[in-house]
């Protein structure tokens, strides 16, 4: 859905500065306003976003039912996405890691250009649990990932950073693949990400809207384009730290992510602000078989990968 955000002018002007305050070390303090240089963001097209999804439960379909580390719908889900990637004009790179006894991999793919000494990072896990697809557990946030990526492929986006997009492996043994990323960095790449963008989860079929409260400028930007559709946030606080943003908040580096809820129930204050069905879980499919197409809000889906997009491009010109 097309979305008009109004942040324009003074406000686009905030959000750059702020912008800058994260992402560099120069001085900003007595600066001009900040350039009018502010690429707009896309609108992510939710039905392809969907189409993803459609392919991630076909993939587990065909594979026992599951997409999950060390087996067959892993891979294969693995696979999908690097085609679509490939296709594209992206670098990418299966990283391999060996977890409970079998190997796992996690997929990084670099769009070339931009400053590599500031890489914006967005990622998601792309293993579901063995009892089912993981259709919003997390298809929904590797979806938006590669729609993203291809968006930016698909606008010719050249932003001044260098972006990055990771799809992990083993996030559901304990955030294991994210978890080898990091450590295998040296301490030179890891002080170049300017910062990492975590999706997992989002489009919870009794949504909430939840920013991370991690990095201010990077949860800012977050809250900025929720704000400019009419959307109330909240703080994300249902298990914060079980995501793949922690192994990088870890090693310093500012984190930042979107997330509509799992297994925790829906307040009647949260029903009153975003509609949906008190008392009752964000996600009662969360880590079960029904976990499929049909456990996604279309909704949530196309305001989380919409707010992605704004970040990435926020982030990174
Ligand atoms: N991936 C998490 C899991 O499977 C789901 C989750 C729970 C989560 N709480 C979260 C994700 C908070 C992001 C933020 O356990
Ligand atoms: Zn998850």
């Amino acid at each position: 859905m097309k979305l008009s955000v109004p942040v324009t002018g003074r406000a686009a002007a905030a959000v750059a500065v702020a912008a800058a305050t994260l992402f560099t070390s120069g001085s900003i303090a007595g600066a001009a306003p900040a350039p009018e240089a502010v690429a707009a963001a896309p609108d992510l097209p939710v039905a392809n976003v969907k189409a993803h999804l459609t392919q991630f439960q076909s993939i587990a379909a065909a594979n026992g039912g599951n997409r999950a580390h060390g087996r067959a719908g892993y891979t294969a889900s693995l696979n999908y996405v690097k085609g679509k990637l490939d296709a594209a004009g992206f670098t990418t790179t299966v990283q391999s890691f060996t977890s409970g006894g079998r190997t796992g991999y996690n997929l990084i793919a670099d769009w070339p250009g931009g400053d590599t000494d500031q890489v914006v990072m967005a990622g998601s896990h792309l293993d579901s649990v063995t009892s089912g697809a993981g259709i919003n557990d997390n298809g929904s946030g590797s979806a938006a990932v590669l729609e993203a990526a291809l968006t930016v492929a698909r606008t010719g986006y050249q932003p001044t950073k260098h972006l990055r997009f990771a799809w992990w492996g083993a996030e559901e043994l304990g955030l294991v693949g994210s978890r080898y990323y990091v450590n295998n960095l040296s301490s030179a790449n890891r002080a170049r990400i300017s910062g990492y963008l975590n999706f997992d989860m989002i489009g919870s079929p009794n949504p909430g809207y939840f920013v991370y409260d991690d990095d201010p400028a990077i949860e800012k930007t977050f809250k900025d384009y929720f704000a400019g559709i009419g959307v109330p946030t909240e703080i994300e606080t249902e298990g914060d730290g079980r995501s793949d943003h922690a192994p990088f908040k870890s090693a310093g580096v500012p984190v930042g992510g979107l997330f509509t809820g799992a297994s925790r129930a829906k307040t009647a204050a949260q029903a009153a602000k975003w509609g949906g069905t008190s008392g009752q879980a964000f996600d009662r499919c969360y880590h079960s078989s029904c976990d499929t197409t049909s456990n996604i809000n279309d909704t949530a889906l196309d305001r989380n990968a919409d707010a992605l997009a704004y970040a990435v491009w926020e982030l990174s010109e």
